[in-house]
């Protein structure tokens, strides 16, 4: 057994449902219990010397532990054109995006970028993410392959696409639910890897091509499904064009099989009252993509959502502008702001980690501090630069000390990280 020691900061509630500064402890002189790579309890350090008698301790200071981040929704192929200028969604698709997807037509290079993408995320303290990969097998493999050998639990799948794409990124409806099948037997399950049935969007797929993953879906029903939702407005009334029988946006999924509990949609802005109520009804999950949904254009995601449906948290790079998860809730608590909601840290904390693996169906094993879960963790510095250090020093409790590092913390804030409790850094 190993603590480490530290602030610890643990969720034992929702801050949406309780009062937010309500729904964590925090041990300003904690450790938590590291045993076989899962979490063996935490709380402050005198009980648990007690508790564990011969265990190895590691000290990270007044530094902030929390469990590793978790990104709800990503492109890690989209990692060498993060930042592409000047276009909204479906102009940025068609110009940087499928242009920089095609080339993951190369194993090799899919290789090169998945892990690069994942030693990326680990720099900035994120431990676990759900990844759009491209058309190709190849792609679906690089990535699991980089994941399984840094023990990294991820979501990941095929991206199906059979319409409104290249010639060089498409598949059909047939391949596109063969080659999954194919990939979800491979992968699903294997170690801490878990497929994902992926079709992009609606306007990039064919009815047929929904019905067919709807169908793999429902034989597989342990899977997740991602997806996009009425990202930006644009989108929207193409899709009205596309499937003119359709309600409404979420119609094109729910009439294909494709609208269930196990389903996560990206972005969800412009949604449509019955929608959200199908969404809710159904216990589906949207997930806030903030850093993307300024930078794309797209719009300002409702937070209230949350009273009603589960919401992850996410960057969706490189639509989004970071790869932190500090800098995408500072996007999220300012794109609040300007819908007149302050996030309190808490909700903000709480979202990056345990709601975004509620999200996913993996709450009781990542995103907490909980006894069994994985030892995936996160060690916040507080102070790490001039500005942060200033300002938290001035802070009057553990909320005030964190916001600083949120609204202005990088991956300089992450003084180290643990997957499966081995430290990512050398110690
Ligand atoms: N909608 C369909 N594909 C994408 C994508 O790759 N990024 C974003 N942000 N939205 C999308
Ligand atoms: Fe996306």
């Amino acid at each position: 057994t190993t603590l480490i020691r530290g602030q610890v900061l643990a969720f034992h509630a929702d801050p949406f449902a309780v009062p937010a500064p309500d729904a964590a402890r925090h041990d300003a002189a904690g450790a938590v219990a590291v045993a076989h790579g899962r979490i063996a309890g935490h709380g402050p350090i005198d009980a648990m010397r007690a508790r564990f008698p011969q265990a190895v301790e590691i000290d990270h200071g007044d530094a902030l532990i929390l469990p590793g981040f978790v990104d709800a929704h990503a492109h890690y192929p989209q990692t060498a054109m993060i930042a592409s200028w000047g276009k909204r969604l479906i102009d940025w698709l068609n110009d940087y995006t499928f242009p920089e997807e095609a080339r993951f037509a190369d194993p090799g290079y899919a290789a090169t970028i998945a892990a690069r993408y994942l030693d990326l995320l680990l720099a900035n303290g994120t431990t676990s993410v759900a990844s759009f990969c491209t058309i190709h097998p190849g792609s679906v493999d690089a990535f699991f392959e980089a994941a399984a050998s840094r023990d990294m639990a991820v979501w990941a799948g095929k991206t199906c696409m059979d319409r409104n794409a290249p010639d060089n990124l498409r598949d059909d409806a047939q391949s596109a639910h063969d080659d999954s099948a194919q990939l979800l037997a491979r992968w699903h399950g294997q170690g801490r890897a878990e497929y994902v049935i992926t079709p992009r969007f609606s306007p990039t797929s064919t009815p047929e091509q929904l019905e067919a993953l709807g169908a793999l879906w429902a034989a597989n029903p342990s899977c997740l499904m991602q997806t996009h939702l009425s990202e930006q407005t644009d989108e929207v009334a193409w899709v009205k064009t596309l499937f003119p029988e359709a309600r409404d946006y979420l119609d094109t999924y729910e009439s294909h099989g494709l609208l269930g509990e196990r389903g996560l949609y990206g972005h969800a802005i412009h949604l449509e009252p019955r929608e959200i109520d199908r969404l809710g009804e159904v216990g589906a999950a949207v997930v806030h993509c903030p850093t993307s949904n300024s930078f794309i254009g797209s719009g300002l995601f409702d937070m209230g959502l949350a009273a009603r449906m589960r919401v992850g948290l996410a960057t969706d790079t490189g639509g989004g502008s970071s790869f932190s998860m500090l800098r995408t809730m500072a996007a999220a608590y300012e794109i609040g702001q300007l819908r007149g909601l302050a996030l309190h840290p808490a909700q903000l904390l709480w979202l990056a980690t345990e709601g975004s693996a509620r999200a996913l169906h993996a709450a009781d094993r990542i995103g907490t501090l909980s006894e069994g879960s994985a030892a995936d963790l996160v060690v916040l510095d507080l102070g790490a630069t001039p500005a942060i250090a200033q300002r938290s020093a001035r802070a009057a409790d553990i909320w005030e000390a964190v916001f600083p590092t949120i609204m202005m913390g990088d991956d300089r804030a992450v003084a180290q990280v643990y997957v499966a409790g081995r430290a990512v850094r050398p110690e």
